[in-house]
């Protein structure tokens, strides 16, 4: 499901510009916004649509284009630019890349090349907006930049959840290279993993698919080693790799992601049509969402109001901080929350068994449940939900961390 992308097209020749938009009018899912013969005038009617991809004739004397590019680019960071161009000099080349241009065309048009530059701007745009709200295809990734907050206990809950709910291919892929204990969790032992992965002679859908593990529920699992150090050196253009493979074969990827931001979780983040940031009723946990909506804004995310969403992990009747207060502090509304449900969850990981397994029963696996059905609403749910318990026993609560 592609974004339309509008195009706004400026050439101050009227058979070029004739001929690119021709071109692009073939294409599914364009929109030409508007045409202009004259640079200031074009840069104007840009400024005011704010098309995906502008596209400007990069003539002699070069510098006028070449400034007002990298002027629009800097107010407008998200639209892609390509040149138009009969200079092909290297410098003139390297100043058009520097200058922000995504492209450069060749006259005569060569509409091979044009329609694969608006199909990576199609795929760029793809990514940055997610596949939307309740997304029966994407990437979900959750993510806290604190450990310990039940990342991995969401992550590998959801994923059989999703499963479970769904009729669709699944994967969960542990990104976490520093603990990584989602198969684990799941009552797997990584027969093959990541390091697998990484040590075949390539990365492609063939070594990727050799190294998943299956779940009972019919859940693929994409493990960290049991070694960690068989994962050292991994580089981001390797995680963005397997995450590539992994998201053109399945239809939804869940990802464990690193409590870090670095170069290997910005290519998750760039990849995840939904972020579930978790946080906890905790004042430093929510100083530290906090923090990571700062990098999130930064880098644009928060653009579209269903990327990031914030879920509140150990949520309790005695928090010190309620989750109106949590809404207030970080200016987002609370996505989901899970339970407090120390025995559950602790029971689950060391037993191997997921909340969300079958036959097991809990406050913390129907919070994530629930999740789950608010990710991929539109699924039809072949199980039936169940019904809210009304209150568990207060022995439980001796065990619970309060
Ligand atoms: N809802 C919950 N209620 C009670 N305890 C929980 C809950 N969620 C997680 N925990 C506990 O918190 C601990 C950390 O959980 P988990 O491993 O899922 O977090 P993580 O963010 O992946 O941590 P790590 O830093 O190891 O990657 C676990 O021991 C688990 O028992
Ligand atoms: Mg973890």
């Amino acid at each position: 499901m592609n974004p339309i992308l509008s195009v706004v097209l400026v050439h101050r020749d009227d058979h070029e510009r004739g001929q690119l938009r021709t071109a692009l009018e073939t294409f599914t899912g364009i929109q030409i916004a508007g045409e202009r013969n004259d640079m200031r005038a074009g840069l104007a009617l840009a400024n005011q649509v704010r098309p995906a991809i502008l596209i400007l004739e990069l003539a002699q004397p070069v510098e006028d284009a070449l400034n007002a590019a990298s002027q629009y680019k800097l107010e407008h960071s998200d639209s892609a630019i390509f040149f138009a161009s009969d200079v092909f000099d290297p410098d003139t080349l390297l100043r058009a890349l520097r200058a922000g241009a995504q492209e450069v065309l060749r006259r005569p048009l060569d509409r091979g090349a044009l329609r694969e530059a608006v199909e990576r701007v199609a795929r760029q745009a793809a990514r940055k907006n997610g596949a939307g709200a309740g997304a029966s295809h994407g990437v979900v990734t959750v993510f806290c930049n604190k450990g310990g907050s039940g990342v991995s206990t969401s992550a590998t809950n959801l994923a059989i959840s999703l499963k479970r709910m769904t009729s669709r291919e699944v994967v969960l892929a542990d990104f976490d290279y520093q603990s990584g204990d989602a198969a684990f969790m799941l009552g797997l032992a990584p027969t093959k993993s990541l390091g697998d992965v990484l040590s075949a002679p390539r990365i492609d859908s063939a070594s990727v698919h050799d190294c998943l593990i299956k779940h009972p529920s019919g859940l693929f699992v994409l493990s960290q080693p049991e070694h960690l150090d068989r994962v050292d050196g991994i580089t981001p253009d390797q995680v963005a790799n397997v995450l590539d493979i992994l998201h053109s074969t399945f239809d939804l990827v869940v990802v464990d992601a690193p409590h870090v931001f670095n170069e290997i979780t910005l290519e998750i983040f760039d990849r995840s049509s939904t972020i579930l940031l978790m946080t906890e009723p905790s004042i430093p946990s929510v100083r530290a969402a906090r923090r990571s909506l700062e990098i999130f804004q930064k880098l644009n995310y928060l653009v579209s109001a269903d990327r990031v969403r914030l879920v509140v992990n150990r949520r309790g009747e005695q928090s010190a901080i309620s989750v109106a207060q949590i809404e207030e502090t970080l200016g987002m509304p609370v996505f989901g929350t899970i339970t407090n449900d120390y025995a559950a969850v602790s029971t689950a990981i060391n037993v191997g068994k997921p909340l969300c397994g079958e036959h097991n029963d809990s406050r913390a696996g129907r919070d994530i449940h629930a999740l789950a059905r608010k990710l991929v609403p539109s699924q039809s749910v072949e199980e039936p939900i169940e019904t809210v318990p009304v209150k568990r026993p207060g022995r439980l609560r001796l065990f619970g961390k309060g």
